[in-house]
C-alpha cells in the first residue's frame, strides 16, 4: 500500500526492496522536508532571532512534540535527539549508567542483541568490572518471562533488550519484564529500532526506563536517532559531549552551567533538515496508522511464510514469530550467493550475520538471509521471490 508515495519505486527500475530492517525507502514527503529546508529557509536551530530561524526553531521542537506524541512520552524534554540507534544506546551506557553501575553489578542481555547493544555493555566491563549476563533464550531463541526470572539475582541492576530482534524478529514481552525489572529495582533498557517502525510503542505502557531508535529504518533519513528516557532519569544523565547552545555560561576561570534537557545533550549544531524531516515523517505515518501498518505487514508476512513453507529446498528459521523479518537460506547455498542472485533480478535482501555475532552461539547458524517487510511491499512482489527462488537450481551458472 501507499507505494505511489516512494518515488524511488515509480522509477520504472521494478526494484523489489526487502531490506527495510537496514533502511527503509524515503516517502515524498521526507524528500521534501529536506529540499523545503535547503531551499526556502535555511537557518541554525536556537539560535537567531531572525524569521527563517524562527521557522526552523518552531519546525525542530514541533518534531521532539510529534515524538514524543508518537511514543507517548510524558514530556517532550524526555525527547533527545542523536545520530541513531546506535548512538543512542552508546549514550545510556556511558553518560547514564557508567556514574551509577559498580563493580560487580550485573547487566542482563541476551545473545541475539545487536552489536550496539552488547559492545557498550562489554566496555563498562571493562571499565568498572560489572558483569555482563545473558538471559537464557527458549527452543525458539526467545525470551520468556520465566527465562528473565531465572537468571535476576540481588545484583543484576539494568536489562537491557531489543523490543524485536533484528535477526531473527522475535517480539519480546517488553512490558511484563519491566514490571518484573521495577518489582526488583532493575532498569528497563530498550532498543526499539526494529518495533516503533512496525507497531504502535507506548513507552509510558511499556514503563521502560530508556529507549533507543533510528530515523531511518522508519521512511526518515540516515544520521538522526531518538534517545528516550524518563525525565528523572534523563535529568542526571551526563552529556557526552559539550559545546555550543547546550551551555547556560561560562568564564575564563573555567566556571560553567549546563542548560536544562533535553538542549543539555544535544551539543552543537544538529542534523537540523534530518529531524525535520522525521516531524513529516511521523505526519505521514499516523496519516497511515500504525495499526494499519502493523496489519498489513502481518498478513505479508503469513503469506510470505506460507509461500516459503511450501519450497523444500529452503531452511526456514523463524516461520511462528509476528514481526516483518524473515530468516532463510537455500539449502546448501551460503547467504551471500542467494543474495547475490537475488539481486540479479532487482531483489534486495540482506545476507550475513546482521551485526548479531553472537546469536550462532544458540543458532547455529551463521549466516542467513533476511527478508524485512515494509507496507509498501506487496503479494506480487513475494510471488516474484518465489517464482526466483523456484528457478535457483541455476544459481552458480547465474553468478559466476
Ligand atoms: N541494524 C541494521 C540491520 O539489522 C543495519 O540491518
Amino acid at each position: 500500500m501507499h507505494r505511489e508515495d516512494f518515488p524511488i519505486l515509480n522509477d520504472n527500475n521494478n526494484l523489489v526492496y526487502f531490506d527495510n530492517g537496514a533502511t527503509t525507502l524515503k516517502p515524498k514527503c521526507v524528500i521534501d522536508s529536506i529540499v523545503d529546508y535547503n531551499s526556502k529557509y535555511t537557518s541554525n536551530a536556537h539560535r537567531g532571532d531572525y524569521k527563517n530561524s524562527l521557522t526552523v526553531d518552531n519546525l525542530y521542537e514541533g518534531t521532539r512534540k510529534k515524538v514524543m506524541q508518537f511514543i507517548n512520552a510524558k514530556e517532550v524534554s524526555e525527547i533527545v535527539f542523536t545520530s541513531g540507534t546506535t548512538d543512542s544506546l552508546n549514550r545510556i551506557v556511558f553518560g547514564y549508567f557508567k556514574n551509577i553501575l559498580h563493580k560487580d553489578d550485573e547487566v542482563l542481555i541476551t545473545l541475539s542483541e545487536h552489536a550496539s547493544n552488547v559492545l557498550p555493555w562489554f566496555v563498562l566491563q571493562e571499565e568498572l568490572g560489572i558483569k555482563v549476563k545473558y538471559i537464557p533464550l527458549n527452543e525458539n531463541n526467545e525470551v520468556t518471562l520465566e527465562n528473565v526470572k531465572s537468571v535476576i539475582n540481588e545484583n543484576t541492576k539494568v536489562i537491557s533488550l531489543a523490543h524485536i530482534t533484528n535477526v531473527i524478529g522475535d517480539t519480546r514481552p517488553i512490558k511484563e519484564i519491566s514490571k518484573l525489572a521495577h518489582e526488583n529495582n532493575i532498569y528497563m533498557v530498550v532498543d526499539a529500532a526494529q518495533s516503533v517502525p512496525h507497531i504502535k510503542v507506548n513507552v509510558q505502557e511499556l514503563d521502560v526506563d530508556f529507549m533507543a531508535f533510528s530515523a531511518h529504518k522508519m521512511y526518515s533519513t540516515t544520521g538522526v536517532g531518538v534517545l528516550y528516557g524518563k525525565f528523572d532519569l534523563l535529568d542526571k544523565m551526563k552529556p557526552l559531549t559539550y559545546g555550543g547552545g547546550m551551555n547556560a555560561i561560562f568564564t575564563k576561570d573555567g566556571y560553567y552551567e549546563l542548560r536544562e534537557i533535553p538542549t543539555r545533550l544535544e551539543a552543537g549544531t544538529q542534523n537540523i533538515e534530518g529531524v525535520l524531516a522525521l516531524g513529516s515523517v511521523i505526519d505521514y505515518l499516523n496519516s497511515i496508522g500504525m495499526d494499519n501498518i502493523y496489519k498489513y505487514e502481518h498478513n505479508l508476512r503469513k503469506y510470505l511464510i506460507d509461500e516459503l513453507s511450501k519450497l523444500d529446498f529452503i531452511d526456514l528459521y523463524n516461520k511462528d514469530n509476528d514481526s516483518a523479518i524473515v530468516a532463510f537460506n537455500i539449502k546448501g547455498v551460503f547467504s551471500q550467493d542467494t543474495a547475490v542472485y537475488l539481486d540479479k533480478y532487482n531483489i534486495c535482501v540482506r545476507a550475513g550475520n546482521h551485526c548479531a555475532k553472537i546469536l550462532n552461539n544458540v543458532f547455529h547458524i551463521n549466516n542467513t538471509c533476511r527478508i524485512s517487510l515494509s507496507f509498501y511491499n506487496t503479494k506480487e512482489e513475494i510471488d516474484l521471490l518465489i517464482n526466483v527462488l523456484k528457478n535457483s537450481k541455476n544459481i552458480w551458472q547465474e553468478i559466476l
